[in-house]
Formats: structure tokens, sequence, C-alpha cells
């Protein structure tokens, strides 16, 4: 059995997650709509969990990080005054030629990639997007997208900080979608005009911040690792400081390495307290906390932990696809292609298969099937499949990344016991019905630890 894992074409990919309902494209009928994408059936399940295991991470295991829900839309002086509506932009450069436009800072040459035309002079390009409130669209009516979720938080600080009583360090965090006009797009969900983000922002005394930093990129770093991701795909990276944005003092980047180079797929950044004491400033709040040992007002640094969740997916989906050669069961070469998702993000997590249609095997399997969905013990997504050939069952259980697949034979109604297959070994164990919650627990438990 040998693996073509190393090579991924993108366009496989994505055509896999199409066909199983992970990922389609937008507006797909009418011709699609550039980058933008809609999660199917499976695909939610994986971001689901993702979220999720998250929020499990970066708030329920805290004991100083709480939730936020804000609104996408928010004040268009937030945007003024944290600084994104100055800088918030790429340098844009556009071929006189054939109108390809470009950002120049991503580009290795002085002519046109597509015709070697000539290039504009490059202008920055601010990447939000704008609306109007209401029906009157003039400059009083202004609204923007937010592009990151982060602003939604520091302008709750005292809020959420009157409502948990405490002073730093402690952190707030939230999940949702944000909104660039990226000039340049592609690499399927890598990059896109509207994705979500899982971000934290962790107020902290002045003096603690290169503590907090350092323990959120290991902590960011583990997570990744216990996601599935190879430690050999995985990098921080430090910003030079002719990169940093416009808040921040210093990024650690962490990277994947996807099959065109490494990528980012998550931030950790200190943006000192430039946003609280801006919107201070412009909205004549003290964003402090009152620091009883030097019995001063302190506005906190931020450290900021900021993860592309459509990235993490991307990653996941590029790490998982293996196809490997093999000789089926009739003897003939076969590719076999499959999704190595650890169980604690697969989608469905075992699969019920009878042997046959035939309603003796159905009446077993379906009681095994209803047992588990309505199990205390197990809690995983259970999947119910009779459909075409058991060969082909377990082909698509393989593309769709289920650990398990539990097949009902007629023997089983002899010797009330079933087949587990396990999907990556292919490994088959006949296992007793009246223990099988316990196997397929230690089963899922065994393979998200390795
Ligand atoms: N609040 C901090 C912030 O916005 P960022 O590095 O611009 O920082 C954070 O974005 C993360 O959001 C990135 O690491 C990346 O995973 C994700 N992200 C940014 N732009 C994206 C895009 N156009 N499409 C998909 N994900 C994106």
């Amino acid at each position: 059995m040998t693996s073509l894992n190393n090579q991924i074409d993108l366009e496989e990919l994505a055509s896999l997650a199409k066909r199983r309902g992970f990922v389609f494209q937008s507006s797909e009928i009418y011709g699609g709509l550039a980058s933008t994408w809609d999660y199917g059936p499976l695909g939610v399940e994986l971001k689901r969990k993702v979220k999720e295991l998250w929020w499990n991470q970066f708030v329920i295991k805290q004991e100083h990080v709480f939730g936020l829900d804000s609104s996408i839309i928010m004040h268009p002086k937030v945007w003024d005054v944290s600084g994104h509506t100055s800088n918030f932009s790429d340098p844009l450069v556009e071929c006189k030629q054939c109108n390809h436009r470009y950002r120049s800072d991503q580009l290795n040459t002085t002519v046109c990639p597509n015709c070697s035309g000539e290039l504009s002079e490059p202008r920055l390009f601010n990447l939000m997007f704008k609306t109007f409130l209401g029906p009157v669209e003039d400059n009083t009516n202004t609204a923007y997208l937010r592009p990151e979720t982060a602003q939604g938080i520091f302008v709750n600080f005292l809020n959420v900080k009157h409502t948990i009583n405490r002073n730093p360090p402690f952190g707030i965090a939230q999940i949702g979608k944000s909104f660039r006009n990226e000039i340049t797009t592609g690499n399927f969900i890598f990059r896109t005009r509207e994705f979500e983000m899982m971000e934290m922002e962790f107020f902290v005394p002045p003096e603690e911040d290169e503590k907090w930093l350092n323990y959120w990129v290991t902590d960011a770093f583990n997570w990744y690792l216990k996601l599935g991701l190879s430690k050999n795909k995985l990098r921080i990276r430090e910003h030079d400081k002719n990169e940093l944005a416009h808040y921040a003092k210093a990024t650690h980047d962490i990277e994947y390495l996807f099959p065109w180079g490494w990528g980012e797929i998550a931030g950790i950044a200190n943006r000192t307290n430039y946003d609280l004491v801006a919107h201070s400033d412009q909205s004549g709040k003290e964003l402090s906390y009152f620091d009883e040992a030097t019995k001063q007002h302190v506005i906190p640094y931020v450290i900021e932990p900021s993860f592309g969740l459509d990235r993490v997916i991307m990653a996941l989906l590029i790490e998982a696809y293996t196809q490997e050669d093999l000789v089926n069961s009739k003897g003939k070469q076969e590719t076999r292609t499959s999704l190595k998702l650890s169980p604690l993000v697969a989608p469905v997590q075992v699969a019920i298969l009878p042997l046959s249609k035939k309603e003796v095997l159905s009446k077993l399997a379906r009681e095994i099937y209803t047992n588990l969905k309505s199990s205390e013990i197990v809690k995983p997504l259970v999947y119910y499949d009779e459909t075409q050939s058991i060969g082909r069952r377990y082909r698509r259980q393989d593309e769709i990344g289920t650990p398990l697949c539990i097949t009902v034979d007629f023997e089983s109604l002899e010797d009330q016991s079933v087949t587990i297959r396990q999907r990556d070994s292919m490994i088959q164990t006949r296992v007793s019905v009246n223990i099988l919650e316990e196997e397929i627990v230690s089963l899922l438990s065994n393979k998200a630890q390795s």
C-alpha cells in the first residue's frame, strides 16, 4: 500500500468537498460568485465541531475568559477610531493592458503575470465593505461590515468588565463572520471575502504583555496539534517590523504548510493599548481599570489570538486527504481515497451498515442505530446507510472521514455480534452488541489521542 498523499490536487479536494457535501460554490445555479462558498451538511458539522473545540479550549477551560456576540454592523466611528478607515488597505496595481488587478506586495514581477502588460502605480485600496443604513445613500448614513470581530470586543470592554466584576488579566472571546473586500482571493476557502473568525482579546496589565503573548502563542499552537494537524506542517513565524499591522507591537503567525507553501492560519498579536486608548479618547469613556497597588487608573494591554475558521477547515481537509494504492477483495488494484480526520472533528463518527437491505438485517441494524443515537455513553454522530454494495458504502464513509463502520450481517442474527471496521487500518474486528458502546468509545478516544 503506497501513499500518494504528498501532492494534493486542490481541484480534486474541492471536487470531493462538493460531492460529499462539505463545501459548495455559492450561488452555483447562477454560475457561482467568485471566492464565496457555502458549507453543506458535512461542512456544517465539521465547522461546528471546530468552533466547539475552540470555545471549549479558549473559553470554557479558562478561568478568566468570557464570551460575547457583538453585532456585525457597528457605529461608523468605531472604524475611524480603530484606524481601519485610514489604514486597513492593501496596495493595488492594475494591468494597463488586460485590467487584471493584483496586490503589489504579493507580486514578484514588475509586469502583469497574466499578459506581461505594464502595471499601474500602486494605490491604497481600503478592504472594508461599505454600505448604508436606511434608505438614503449618503455619507451621513455610511456603515461598514466588520473586517474583524475584535472591535465589537473593545467597545464592550466596560460592559463586560462591570458584569464580571474583575480586573485584568481577563479575556473576551467571540466567534463570528467578518468581511474583507480582498483584491486577490483564491486557493479554495483560504482567502475569501466573507469568512468566520474565532477571536479573543486578552486584557493584561501592561507589564505582563510579553508573558501573555508567549502563553497564548503556545496554547494556540497546541490546539492545532490537538485537532490533528502535524507538527512538521506547522510553524510559528514572527512578523518583521515592517509587516506589523498599524495597531501591533509584535505578532506571531501560526502557519500551515499548504500545497502552495506556508500560509497563515492564526495570528497572535500584542495590540498594546492602541485600541482602548483610541476609543477612550474619542468616546470620552474611561476604558481602564483601577490598580489597587499603584492607586492608578490603567488602560490594559491586549494580547489577541485570532483564528480564521475557514483556514482551519482548509488545513484539516488537506491534512486528512489521503490516497492509497491497494489491492481490493477481488484481487484488483485500486486507489482508495479517504479523509483521515480525527474523531474529534469527523462529521460522522460511526456508520451503521447492514450487509443487505433484507428486513431481518435492517431490523437489527436499525435497533443498534437507534440505541447509539440515544446513548448517553457514546455521543457520536451516527449515520445509517443500506444503499448500494458494502464496498461502495465503505468507500463513501472513507471519503467523508467516518472513523468507524459497523456492519451487521447474517451471522449477527445468530451470535448478536457485529463487525467494526476502522477507517485508517481497515482492520475488522468482531464485537458483541452488548459491549458495542464501550468498544466505540474506546476506539474513538484512542484515535483522538493518536
Ligand atoms: N483581529 C486581528 C485580525 O484581524 P488578521 O491576521 O488580519 O488579524 C486573523 O486575521 C485571521 O483571520 C488570519 O490568521 C486568517 O486565519 C483569517 N483571515 C484573514 N483574512 C482572511 C480571508 N480573506 N479569508 C479567510 N480567512 C482570513
